[in-house]
Protein backbone atom coordinates (compact mmCIF):
# COMPACT_ATOMS: atom_id res chain seq x y z
CA UNK A 1 0.00 0.00 0.00
CA UNK A 2 1.00 3.22 -0.54
CA UNK A 3 2.52 5.33 2.80
CA UNK A 4 0.33 7.14 5.58
CA UNK A 5 -0.04 10.51 4.93
CA UNK A 6 0.54 12.38 8.47
CA UNK A 7 -1.30 15.20 8.62
CA UNK A 8 0.22 17.23 11.71
CA UNK A 9 -2.51 19.95 13.24
CA UNK A 10 -0.85 22.97 14.17
CA UNK A 11 -4.12 23.69 16.66
CA UNK A 12 -1.31 22.34 19.26
CA UNK A 13 2.03 24.26 18.02
CA UNK A 14 2.86 27.60 19.83
CA UNK A 15 0.79 29.99 18.59
CA UNK A 16 3.47 32.89 19.82
CA UNK A 17 5.87 31.30 17.24
CA UNK A 18 3.31 30.12 14.58
CA UNK A 19 5.42 30.76 11.61
CA UNK A 20 8.15 29.24 12.79
CA UNK A 21 5.84 26.37 13.94
CA UNK A 22 4.77 25.27 10.86
CA UNK A 23 8.51 25.56 9.34
CA UNK A 24 9.17 22.96 11.51
CA UNK A 25 6.74 20.60 11.36
CA UNK A 26 6.74 20.86 7.41
CA UNK A 27 10.57 20.06 7.64
CA UNK A 28 10.37 17.61 10.23
CA UNK A 29 8.16 15.53 7.69
CA UNK A 30 4.81 16.75 7.94
CA UNK A 31 2.82 15.41 4.46
CA UNK A 32 -0.39 17.78 4.70
CA UNK A 33 -0.83 20.75 7.10
CA UNK A 34 -3.84 20.80 8.94
CA UNK A 35 -5.67 23.63 9.70
CA UNK A 36 -8.17 23.76 13.00
CA UNK A 37 -10.58 26.72 12.39
CA UNK A 38 -13.03 26.91 15.78
CA UNK A 39 -15.96 29.47 15.76
CA UNK A 40 -16.60 29.06 19.88
CA UNK A 41 -20.41 28.18 18.75
CA UNK A 42 -20.19 24.72 16.09
CA UNK A 43 -17.88 23.63 18.69
CA UNK A 44 -16.49 24.72 22.09
CA UNK A 45 -13.42 26.48 21.56
CA UNK A 46 -11.79 29.38 19.39
CA UNK A 47 -8.95 29.18 17.21
CA UNK A 48 -8.07 31.50 14.91
CA UNK A 49 -9.10 32.55 11.73
CA UNK A 50 -8.61 33.03 7.78
CA UNK A 51 -5.85 35.98 7.91
CA UNK A 52 -4.08 34.04 10.44
CA UNK A 53 -4.11 31.14 8.13
CA UNK A 54 -2.90 33.35 5.34
CA UNK A 55 0.05 34.99 7.15
CA UNK A 56 1.37 31.12 7.80
CA UNK A 57 0.67 30.05 3.68
CA UNK A 58 4.78 31.55 2.92
CA UNK A 59 5.84 29.02 5.82
CA UNK A 60 5.01 25.89 4.16
CA UNK A 61 4.53 24.80 0.40
CA UNK A 62 2.23 21.55 1.83
CA UNK A 63 -1.36 21.03 1.36
CA UNK A 64 -3.44 22.85 3.56
CA UNK A 65 -5.80 20.78 4.72
CA UNK A 66 -8.32 22.98 6.13
CA UNK A 67 -11.08 21.51 8.59
CA UNK A 68 -14.04 24.15 9.75
CA UNK A 69 -15.46 23.88 12.52
CA UNK A 70 -18.04 26.43 11.94
CA UNK A 71 -21.88 26.96 11.40
CA UNK A 72 -22.97 28.12 9.38
CA UNK A 73 -19.88 27.60 7.38
CA UNK A 74 -20.98 28.74 4.01
CA UNK A 75 -20.44 32.63 3.95
CA UNK A 76 -16.41 31.70 4.95
CA UNK A 77 -15.53 29.04 2.57
CA UNK A 78 -14.02 31.78 0.36
CA UNK A 79 -12.03 33.71 2.64
CA UNK A 80 -10.86 30.31 3.70
CA UNK A 81 -9.84 29.93 -0.18
CA UNK A 82 -8.66 33.07 -0.62
CA UNK A 83 -6.25 32.78 2.35
CA UNK A 84 -4.52 29.64 0.64
CA UNK A 85 -6.84 26.69 1.30
CA UNK A 86 -5.77 23.45 -0.56
CA UNK A 87 -8.87 21.65 0.57
CA UNK A 88 -11.72 22.83 2.73
CA UNK A 89 -13.61 20.29 4.92
CA UNK A 90 -17.03 21.13 6.40
CA UNK A 91 -19.09 18.93 8.68
CA UNK A 92 -22.33 17.43 7.80
CA UNK A 93 -23.98 19.81 10.28
CA UNK A 94 -22.04 22.89 9.37
CA UNK A 95 -25.48 24.01 7.64
CA UNK A 96 -28.44 23.25 5.87
CA UNK A 97 -27.27 21.83 2.73
CA UNK A 98 -24.11 19.77 2.84
CA UNK A 99 -24.21 19.00 -1.60
CA UNK A 100 -24.51 23.10 -1.65
CA UNK A 101 -21.64 23.90 0.76
CA UNK A 102 -19.75 21.00 -1.03
CA UNK A 103 -20.41 22.43 -4.59
CA UNK A 104 -19.25 25.67 -3.39
CA UNK A 105 -15.64 24.75 -2.45
CA UNK A 106 -15.03 23.07 -5.91
CA UNK A 107 -16.47 26.21 -7.52
CA UNK A 108 -14.29 27.81 -6.00
CA UNK A 109 -10.66 25.42 -7.26
CA UNK A 110 -10.14 23.64 -4.13
CA UNK A 111 -10.47 19.65 -2.94
CA UNK A 112 -13.59 19.07 -0.79
CA UNK A 113 -14.06 17.22 2.09
CA UNK A 114 -16.58 16.41 4.60
CA UNK A 115 -15.89 15.87 8.42
CA UNK A 116 -18.03 13.07 10.61
CA UNK A 117 -18.19 13.70 14.17
CA UNK A 118 -18.60 10.19 16.15
CA UNK A 119 -22.33 9.80 16.46
CA UNK A 120 -22.70 11.16 12.44
CA UNK A 121 -23.83 7.90 10.28
CA UNK A 122 -21.10 6.95 7.21
CA UNK A 123 -24.23 6.94 5.82
CA UNK A 124 -24.86 10.47 5.44
CA UNK A 125 -22.04 10.96 2.87
CA UNK A 126 -23.57 8.81 0.57
CA UNK A 127 -25.01 11.42 -1.95
CA UNK A 128 -22.11 13.47 -2.24
CA UNK A 129 -19.15 11.10 -3.12
CA UNK A 130 -19.33 13.03 -6.12
CA UNK A 131 -18.48 16.38 -4.70
CA UNK A 132 -15.47 14.94 -2.67
CA UNK A 133 -11.67 14.19 -2.24
CA UNK A 134 -11.46 13.01 1.49
CA UNK A 135 -13.86 11.98 4.46
CA UNK A 136 -12.62 12.72 7.46
CA UNK A 137 -13.43 10.55 10.43
CA UNK A 138 -13.96 12.11 13.93
CA UNK A 139 -12.14 10.06 16.58
CA UNK A 140 -12.87 12.42 19.32
CA UNK A 141 -15.48 15.33 19.89
CA UNK A 142 -13.97 17.85 18.12
CA UNK A 143 -13.22 21.31 19.89
CA UNK A 144 -10.13 20.46 21.51
CA UNK A 145 -6.74 18.68 21.23
CA UNK A 146 -5.13 16.18 23.46
CA UNK A 147 -8.47 14.47 24.31
CA UNK A 148 -8.72 10.36 24.42
CA UNK A 149 -9.22 8.16 21.12
CA UNK A 150 -12.74 6.68 20.98
CA UNK A 151 -12.10 3.14 19.62
CA UNK A 152 -15.33 2.61 17.58
CA UNK A 153 -13.36 5.47 14.67
CA UNK A 154 -11.60 1.72 13.78
CA UNK A 155 -15.55 0.57 12.85
CA UNK A 156 -16.63 3.93 11.11
CA UNK A 157 -13.30 4.08 9.41
CA UNK A 158 -14.28 0.22 7.91
CA UNK A 159 -17.47 1.30 6.94
CA UNK A 160 -16.24 4.48 5.18
CA UNK A 161 -13.85 2.41 3.24
CA UNK A 162 -16.71 0.23 2.20
CA UNK A 163 -18.70 2.88 1.39
CA UNK A 164 -16.21 4.38 -0.87
CA UNK A 165 -15.11 0.89 -2.73
CA UNK A 166 -12.65 1.85 -5.42
CA UNK A 167 -13.41 6.16 -5.90
CA UNK A 168 -10.30 8.02 -5.23
CA UNK A 169 -11.04 9.53 -2.41
CA UNK A 170 -8.87 10.13 0.94
CA UNK A 171 -9.72 8.61 4.29
CA UNK A 172 -8.41 10.88 7.27
CA UNK A 173 -8.47 10.21 11.10
CA UNK A 174 -9.14 13.23 13.33
CA UNK A 175 -8.34 12.93 17.17
CA UNK A 176 -6.22 11.34 19.72
CA UNK A 177 -3.94 9.15 16.74
CA UNK A 178 -0.80 8.30 18.29
CA UNK A 179 1.79 5.32 17.34
CA UNK A 180 -0.37 3.33 19.46
CA UNK A 181 -4.03 4.00 17.61
CA UNK A 182 -2.66 4.75 14.02
CA UNK A 183 -2.46 0.95 12.72
CA UNK A 184 -6.09 -0.25 13.30
CA UNK A 185 -6.56 2.85 11.71
CA UNK A 186 -4.51 2.39 8.89
CA UNK A 187 -5.62 -1.85 8.93
CA UNK A 188 -9.22 -0.30 8.37
CA UNK A 189 -8.67 1.80 5.50
CA UNK A 190 -7.25 5.43 6.43
CA UNK A 191 -4.77 6.29 4.49
CA UNK A 192 -4.18 9.79 6.16
CA UNK A 193 -3.81 10.70 9.73
CA UNK A 194 -4.29 13.63 11.71
CA UNK A 195 -1.76 14.50 14.92
CA UNK A 196 -2.04 17.32 17.08
CA UNK A 197 -0.27 16.57 20.30
CA UNK A 198 1.10 13.52 18.90
CA UNK A 199 3.03 15.42 16.59
CA UNK A 200 4.02 18.44 18.66
CA UNK A 201 4.65 17.42 21.72
CA UNK A 202 8.68 17.74 23.16
CA UNK A 203 8.89 20.88 21.11
CA UNK A 204 10.64 21.33 17.62
CA UNK A 205 13.41 19.13 18.28
CA UNK A 206 10.86 16.25 19.07
CA UNK A 207 8.88 17.02 15.92
CA UNK A 208 11.07 14.30 13.27
CA UNK A 209 11.01 11.56 15.52
CA UNK A 210 7.57 11.81 16.70
CA UNK A 211 6.03 12.20 12.89
CA UNK A 212 8.61 9.13 12.21
CA UNK A 213 7.20 6.88 15.33
CA UNK A 214 3.47 7.48 14.08
CA UNK A 215 4.86 6.49 10.57
CA UNK A 216 6.58 3.51 11.88
CA UNK A 217 3.76 2.01 13.90
CA UNK A 218 1.00 2.90 11.25
C1 LIG B 1 -10.12 18.48 17.24
C2 LIG B 1 -9.25 18.83 16.05
C3 LIG B 1 -8.11 17.89 15.92
C4 LIG B 1 -7.16 17.97 17.07
C5 LIG B 1 -6.22 16.81 17.05
O1 LIG B 1 -11.24 19.28 17.24
O2 LIG B 1 -10.01 18.76 14.87
O3 LIG B 1 -7.45 18.11 14.69
O4 LIG B 1 -6.42 19.16 17.08
O5 LIG B 1 -5.43 16.86 18.20
P1 LIG B 1 -4.95 15.53 18.91
O6 LIG B 1 -4.15 14.76 17.91
O7 LIG B 1 -4.14 16.04 20.06
O8 LIG B 1 -6.18 14.77 19.34
ZN1 LIG C 1 -9.01 18.73 12.84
Amino acid sequence: RAPVIIAPSILSADFARFGEEVRAIDEAGADWIHVDVMDGHFVPNISFGPDVMKALRPYSSKLFDVHLMIAPVDPYLEAFAKAGADRISVHVEAGPHLHRSLQAINALGKQAGVVLNPATPVSSIENVLDLIDMVMIMSVNPGFGGQAFIPQAVTRVAQTKALIGDRPIHIEVDGGVNPETAAPLVAAGANALVAGSAAFKGGPAHYASNIAAIRRSA
